[in-house]
């Protein structure tokens, strides 16, 4: 590299350098962990030769370890390919990515579905393609980082309601007047779940869309675990975002929608046209996730009396809870520096906590976030449990 080249880097590897420093005055630098799963058991893993039990993980089901998913995604590898091989426009489209689809629309009742590599692709390629700078959008406070910067993206202009409140949200649409109405539906930090009936009632009043995010509720929640609009009757979602990588144990996610809104999308959706599919052998054993969800309800059981446990167990050792009944369960901390030491405490009592601090929540609100799976088994969650309510006693 020439010396005119060199020099015309150093301001940016500066300016990245300073932000990393800053970062981590504050105790705010990411990183990562190496982990080293166990074959075996899937609530569990090791970090630098230290063994853990898990209560960290969205596979809520474990079904990433079920055998017939990895079977379907082996022979998905064999029979279509490991990878995507090119644009979904190109020829990176065939019959396992439309499997996938068709088994979506049946678990659904949407008519159409269009699939990406991850939920943030998919949520950021809705709302951009879906809405530009004279549209007026609502949506919840809380939504994922993905939806904002889609919407940000779009030009739109972007307005929020009061989480998970629909007094908030009637008052906006009022002083607003919304196309479309955004939330989640289990929300990824708090736990808590939408008033979906409300908010898609409150759209059909008012003619606008009523989107939700279904990362977290796709596969636990509503009739079967088939998600946000199987919920309750009625449930109008115009556009619903399912993604993978959560209580489907796979990777990827979806676009669930109408025929003529799934149409519009491949037409003009650039992560979709300008990026390689979704491995068809992945796109298998997703398909194979569906069926197995709806085959074998135990799993859901399992994850809710898992749940349920945790609850019970937490109210008899008076640890405040949020009141969320899914399978995130935060434990308000309030201070970032407070929540880092607790958890560090139940590493090493061998469990593993993921501590979230601002900007991924409102400042002054860190917490715990711990998640139950179907792996889990009651002695854990009551030894889990005991050792975190002496740390809290303690700090
Ligand atoms: C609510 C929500 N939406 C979307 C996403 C993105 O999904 P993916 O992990 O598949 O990119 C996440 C993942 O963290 C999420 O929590």
């Amino acid at each position: 590299m020439s010396n005119v080249a060199t020099k015309k880097l150093q301001p940016l590897h500066d300016r990245v350098v300073e932000a990393n420093r800053s970062l981590a005055d504050k105790g705010l630098l990411r990183k990562r962990v190496k982990v080293m799963l166990d074959p075996e058991h899937a609530s569990c893993f090791e970090v630098d030769d230290l063994p853990y039990i898990n209560f960290s993980s969205n596979d809520y089901l474990g079904l990433s370890r079920d055998p017939n998913v990895i079977e379907a995604l082996y022979s998905g590898a064999k029979d279509f390919g490991a990878g995507g091989a090119s644009s979904p426009l190109v020829i990176g489209y065939n019959q396992a990515h439309q499997q996938l689809e068709q088994a979506l629309c049946n678990a659904t009742g949407h008519e159409a579905a269009l699939l990406f590599c991850s939920g943030f692709t998919a949520n950021h390629a809705l709302m951009k393609t879906l809405f530009n700078d004279s549209d007026q959008v609502l949506t919840d406070k809380l939504v994922h980082a993905s939806v904002i910067d889609g919407l940000q993206d779009s030009g739109a202009t972007l307005k929020r309601f009061i989480h998970n409140d629909v007094a908030s949200a009637t008052h906006n649409f009022e002083r607003h007047a919304p196309c479309a109405v955004i939330t989640e539906s289990v929300f990824s930090m708090d736990g808590d779940v939408a008033p979906l009936a409300e908010l898609s009632a409150l759209c059909k009043q008012n003619g606008a869309w009523f989107i939700v995010d279904d990362a977290h509720g796709f596969g636990v929640i509503g009739d079967n675990g088939m998600g946000a609009s199987a919920v309750a009757e009625g449930i109008d979602i115009d556009a619903q975002v399912v993604t993978f990588g959560k209580a489907l144990g796979g990777q990827g996610a979806a676009i669930l929608g109408s025929r003529e809104l799934i149409e519009y999308l491949v037409a003009n959706a650039r992560q979709y046209i300008y990026s390689t599919a979704l491995s068809p052998a992945n796109a298998a054993a997703v398909t194979a996730s569906i069926d197995t969800i709806i085959n074998t309800p135990q799993l859901n059981q399992k994850l809710q009396a898992n749940i349920a446990t945790f609850i019970t167990s937490c109210d008899a050792a008076s640890i405040e809870l949020t009141g969320s009944c899914t399978a995130i369960q935060p434990i308000i901390i309030g201070d970032s520096a407070r929540t880092l030491a607790i958890a560090k405490r139940l590493k090493e009592h061998g469990f593993w906590v993921g501590a979230i601090r601002p900007p991924t929540v409102a400042q002054g609100s860190a917490r715990l976030r711990v998640t139950l799976t179907a792996e889990h088994c009651e002695e854990d969650i009551h030894a889990f449990v005991a050792v975190l309510a002496d740390i809290l006693q303690d700090q």
